[in-house]
């Protein structure tokens, strides 16, 4: 495996492109939908043939009865729940696993909390490559390792959280040169992912928005999608940066507390959350998501199991979005920041992952379901909430 790691400061590898001139550079041509739209902004030659499922250029929906509720009149949701397979991850890896191919990789390997390994197992699939991935054990949520199956991957349990899956395994990956890793500290991960920031100021009608809201767990996407409003800015495409709030699980939130205490490092912690995908304790970049949250004038903060519970029924019985415990955080933080935002503010929540991937945290009441058997059973029940 390669080193993604700077020797002189020990900060991840960031890659560095020059970007479009201008805004019908970056958005002018468009062939195909989603990432590889922005191929001019993505670090790899043109005639690199992208391992693809279609993935990026999702819907952003103005979410105006949930956003009452929470004082705001621009509140939208960006829904990342539809990519192909279901999390945000697909954008960076669908950069990450066609590079790694191009260079020659048969064997791809990731620690993973549950998405990022069934969207690696989808992207191997499609790649024709064997995929490893690392889980902790008992704590991933079971539409993920079903995907995991289905795409085919290799699957190994590790006692112990995230933090230890992948501590191991960018161990292994160091002494079997075999193995790339497709984790976040890959900075083609990182390439993919920022170019959600080029579709919300394109969906916004060239907008930035005022406040991205979004779960921290590894810490990769806030780095991404505030590399890519970095950027529209520096090549002269936007005016301005929009504020990060970073949202993390009470039981999981060595980043907040380091934001809050104005400390340059984190402090691990033992993680415990039901936002199984943010169980993070220790997360890889915690330096560039402190970056992010400093330069952008953010805020960091953390919300209750209960709080995110809450939120995710909220969302999807007020506005028909389902996601994941974890995607519902940020609307979970627009609750408790009730009256600090201001109200003509324009807000996106980036809701990461599909809800289908996690059934275990719904409890579906079957026994208090009525059961019917004949028609006039049914039109009388109907009739009583008709
Ligand atoms: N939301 C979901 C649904 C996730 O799966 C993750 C991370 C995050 C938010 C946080 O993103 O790590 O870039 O800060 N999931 C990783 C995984 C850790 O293995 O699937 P991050």
């Amino acid at each position: 495996m390669r080193s993604y790691v700077c020797t002189r400061c020990s900060n991840l590898l960031e890659l560095v492109k020059d970007g479009p001139v201008s805004r019908s550079g970056l958005y002018g041509e468009v062939g195909q939908p989603g990432v590889w739209r922005f191929r001019k902004a993505l670090p790899l030659e043109a005639e690199v043939k992208a391992v693809s499922l279609s993935e990026g250029g999702t819907p952003l929906v103005l979410v105006s009865r949930v956003a009452a509720k929470v004082g705001l009149k621009w509140l939208y949701v960006k829904n990342e729940g539809q990519n192909p397979s279901g999390s945000f991850k697909d954008r960076g890896m669908t950069v990450s696993v066609t590079r790694a191919v191009q260079g020659g990789a048969k064997l791809l390997v990731c620690a993973s909390t549950g998405n990022t390994a069934a969207s690696m197992a989808a992207y191997a699939a499609r790649a024709g490559v064997t995929a490893m991935v690392t889980v902790p054990a008992g704590k991933v949520a079971s539409g993920k390792l079903a995907q995991v199956y289905a795409y085919g991957a290799k699957m190994i349990r590790v006692e112990g959280d995230f933090d230890a899956a992948l501590q191991i395994t960018l161990k292994a990956a160091s002494e079997i040169k075999e193995l790339s890793v497709m984790n976040s500290i890959n900075p083609y991960r990182i390439e993919g992912q920022k170019t959600n920031a080029y579709e919300i100021f394109e969906q916004l009608g060239y907008k930035v928005p005022d406040y991205v809201v979004l779960p921290v767990g590894n810490a990769g996407n806030i780095s991404a999608i505030w590399k890519g409003f970095k950027e529209l800015k520096e090549w002269g495409i936007s005016s301005s940066l929009p504020h990060m709030v970073g949202v993390q699980a009470a039981g999981a939130q060595p980043i907040v507390e380091a934001f809050e205490h104005g400390r340059d490092s984190v402090r691990a912690v033992q993680p415990k959350t039901i936002a199984s995908a943010i169980n993070i304790g220790n997360p890889a970049s915690w330096k560039k998501a402190l970056v992010a949250l400093r330069d952008s004038k953010g805020i960091a903060l953390a919300v209750t199991d209960e709080e995110t519970i809450a939120a995710r029924m909220e969302l999807a019985s007020t506005e028909g979005i389902f996601v994941e415990p974890a995607s519902a955080v940020p609307l979970a933080a627009l609750k408790k920041l009730k009256g600090k935002i201001e109200k003509d503010a324009t807000v996106v929540c980036i809701c990461t992952g599909n809800g289908l991937k996690d059934q275990e945290s719904v409890k579906v009441q079957l026994d208090s379901t009525p059961l019917v058997a004949t028609p006039e059973q049914l039109v009388s029940l109907l009739a009583k909430t008709a």
